[in-house]
């Protein structure tokens, strides 16, 4: 047996979507950053940053994903007695041919969340009891906020090998006080209350801004208040984006 498959090329973004296995509702968009180093290079992680909204992902791109992929989707796990409600995090080509399925995971990403959730204005709960009770169509769509907002992702050394873990972690407070909004997703406190590094991806270093460029300063001027010498992160998280910002 042979297996021949496309090799799609493009640029790679995420729409996410919640869906009561009849109603669509689009909740935004994402661009992740899977590569360790800087420029893109370097073995794939499970993402070392993201900013939300992707505005590669238009309003017209998104409008022919729901209808060429999202919607058949939702309607052939209804007919075939599976449906599926939740949110459905779609990962797309953006090739010349129109945008194409890479994945769908039902969840919401990491480190995609992140930057979803600050920009998600409803009451995310309220949404997920409609998914699950089959009345998204009651509600309004939820409201996002225009702001864009970066993550960048702060990792133990090794990572995404074997990551040095035990690292102390300091600044976190003058971190988030200078605008920041810190989420921990490898850390612990060590006998002495000492915040250090558990894990692989240890940090998420998240901010807001008008747009890539100035979410981007924000994010960075954060990490730079951080004291984590057993930490790194990629210096240029939102480089395609602030590339087209700068084009004007
Ligand atoms: N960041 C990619 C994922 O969560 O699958």
């Amino acid at each position: 047996e042979v297996v021949i498959e496309e090799f799609l090329t493009g640029e790679e973004a995420s729409f996410f979507v919640l869906t009561d296995g009849a109603m669509i509702v689009p909740i935004g968009t994402a661009q992740d950053h899977k590569r360790v180093g800087d420029g893109d290079t370097g073995p794939n992680t499970g993402g070392m940053g993201a900013y939300s909204p992707a505005p590669v992902l238009s309003p017209m791109l998104q409008g022919e994903v729901i209808e060429r992929i999202i919607a058949p989707t939702v309607k052939t796990l209804a007919e075939d007695g599976t449906p599926y409600s939740g949110v459905l995090y779609c990962g797309l080509m953006l090739t010349g041919e129109g945008p194409k399925l890479i994945e769908y995971n039902c969840r919401f990403g990491d480190p995609e969340c992140q930057v979803l959730m600050p920009r998600f204005e409803g009451d995310l709960g309220e949404y997920m009891l409609a998914c699950a009770e089959s009345r998204l169509s009651a509600l309004r769509p939820p409201p996002l906020s225009d702001d864009t907002v970066l993550t960048v992702v702060m990792a133990a050394k090794g990572y995404p090998g074997t990551p040095e873990k035990g690292g102390a972690i300091r600044g976190i407070e003058e971190a988030e006080q200078a605008g920041a909004k810190i989420f921990h997703a490898g850390t612990g406190l060590d006998a002495d209350g000492q915040l250090i590094a558990t894990g692989g991806r240890v940090l998420n270093v998240t901010a807001r801004g008008a747009n890539v460029r100035e979410a981007q300063d924000a994010a960075y001027r954060a990490i730079d208040l951080l004291d984590f010498p057993t930490g790194f992160c990629r210096r240029d998280i939102g480089w395609r984006e602030v590339a087209r910002e700068g084009d004007g």
